[in-house]
């Protein structure tokens, strides 16, 4: 009789041990593909779902990805040249994170000059780039191109 409470006792504890081990390395597993999940979900981004990024990682890549091909016609500092100046508060095709994207994935008016950038860049990259853009605005560039387009700024519209 004794050693049956024991063993009961035993058989008892040892199980709920492996139950919970069992329900730790659940966890463990269920957090990696969480972790999975985002990544996949993050480049599943598109123009209804995209919000600003603000993460210094993003915006790193962001800002890499405006330096290799955005500079030649919107200048390093955001200023304008052949494109409009992205620091001031006026915008030809709308402000915002979800318009901003959609410019750079559409591109701009017929014969303006601004491609859509969908051919080349991913929508995650996308998201980065105009999340740097729209980290440019009331900077103070060293050459502005005079402002163009409707004023957006300060309305809830502008920055997300
Ligand atoms: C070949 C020159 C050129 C390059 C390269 C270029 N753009 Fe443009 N961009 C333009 C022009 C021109 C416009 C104005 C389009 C219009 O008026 O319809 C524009 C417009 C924009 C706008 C909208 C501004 C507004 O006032 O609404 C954004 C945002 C933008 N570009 C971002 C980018 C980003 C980000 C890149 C790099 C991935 C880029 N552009 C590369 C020429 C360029």
């Amino acid at each position: 009789m004794i050693f049956g409470v024991v063993y009961l006792v035993r058989f008892h504890i040892v199980k709920e041990y492996d139950q919970t081990l069992e329900f730790q390395q659940e966890m463990a597993q269920a957090q990696i593909d969480i972790e999975q999940y985002k990544k996949t979900a993050k480049n599943l981004v598109d123009a209804n779902t995209v919000t600003l990024l603000t993460e210094a990682a993003d915006l790193k890549a962001g800002k890499a990805i405006y330096d290799s091909n955005c500079v030649a016609c919107h200048a390093q500092d955001g200023g304008g040249g052949i494109g409009p100046n992205l620091t001031d508060q006026y915008w030809i095709l709308g402000g915002g994170i979800k318009k901003v994207f959609t410019t750079i994935s559409e591109g701009g008016r017929d014969g303006k000059g601004m491609i859509a950038w969908k051919q080349n860049l991913k929508p995650l990259e996308m998201a980065q780039v105009a999340s740097y853009v729209l980290g440019m605005q009331g900077s103070t560039p060293a050459n502005p191109k005079e402002a163009d387009g409707d004023l957006l700024w300060p309305t809830a519209d502008a920055v997300e």
